[in-house]
């Protein structure tokens, strides 16, 4: 009898080199668990792992299986990625949420909680999948009211599905509100503070991609064109000083390359205190500022 675990050994085995190269730390235990994920299997992993090979539906192991074998990241594969201890939705239609990004709502929360005020107001521009916004609602002690925007209609979907999903998490103490919005223009009032990882690479500095970032994720999501990269920040940081209320503050995450740049246009729309933050590999990964009176 072949079991699901000898079916997902001979499969690591015979494909190891390719799934080792676009798969980095992934192990057969992985291939086991996100399959009985798949599956829906509600009896204990050890009973999984024996479980005969013909009683999993076939499309699905055969359609799990060959996904692997195009590189497609796991989290499209199985239609989730963990953040910040949430399980979130994802799709093609938006960015799997990165460790760095993690780090940013850890500088974000230290930011809010420093604030020391009673009532949060939060704007977050490009949402995606919903993970910054919902994990500060999440995780914020102060009562906040979170307007979370995003271009792409398709994405706001995503990040409005994973809020009512995950709404049992939030104390009634945070709210979100989810707008399609380019930058910051339908967003209305002022904030205390304003946090955003944008598309930050430049159609020029696409080669130094990985290879499954590239082919899957979404472009709007990732890059500007070089020749619109400066007017599109130029811009963002001007909506920026608008809707910061006097005391506000931003925190931007950006490319290592780029942030310099970045800095000086913020400097040039009148923003202040600006500095730039390394993320935990020791990269230059954020920017950080405030209104000019903050
Ligand atoms: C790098 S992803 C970040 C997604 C999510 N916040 C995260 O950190 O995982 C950038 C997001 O910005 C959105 N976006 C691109 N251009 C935009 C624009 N002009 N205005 C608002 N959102 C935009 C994309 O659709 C995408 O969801």
């Amino acid at each position: 009898m072949n079991s699901i675990q000898n079916l997902c050994d001979q499969f690591f085995e015979r494909h190891k080199s390719f799934l080792v190269e676009n798969y980095p730390g992934i192990r057969k235990e992985v291939l086991i668990r996100e399959l009985e994920g798949l599956c829906d299997f509600r009896y204990s992993r050890e009973d999984f792992k024996k479980t005969p090979v013909y009683s999993i539906p076939e499309n699905q192991m055969d359609q799990f299986f060959s996904k692997l074998l195009t590189g497609m990241p796991l989290e499209y594969i199985t239609g989730y990625s963990h953040f910040y201890g949430l399980e979130f939705e994802v799709n093609d239609h938006v960015l799997i949420p990165r460790s760095e990004t993690e780090f940013l709502v850890e500088k974000s929360l230290e930011i809010c909680h420093k604030m020391k005020k009673d009532q949060l107001d939060i704007f977050e521009v490009g949402t995606g999948s919903g993970a910054i916004a919902i994990s500060l609602a999440a995780n914020l002690n102060e009562k906040n009211s979170i307007t979370a925007g995003d271009i792409s209609t398709e994405a706001l979907g995503v990040a409005k599905s994973n809020y009512s999903k995950l709404l049992y998490q939030i104390p009634e103490h945070s709210q979100i509100k989810f707008i399609e919005s380019d930058r910051l223009t339908k967003f209305e009032g002022q904030c205390d503070f304003l946090v955003s990882n944008p598309p930050y690479i430049k159609s020029s500095q696409r080669s130094g991609v990985h290879k499954a970032v590239d082919s899957y994720e979404p472009h709007l999501a990732l890059y500007l064109d070089d020749e619109q990269y400066r007017q599109w920040y130029i811009h963002f940081f001007e909506q920026i000083f608008k809707v910061l209320k006097s005391t506000g503050q931003f925190l931007i995450e950006g490319h290592e390359n780029n942030l310099e740049q970045l800095a000086n246009w913020s400097k040039d729309a009148g923003l202040g205190n600006i500095s730039i933050e390394k993320d935990l590999c020791g990269k230059d990964r954020f920017l950080k500022g405030s209104h000019p009176n903050g």
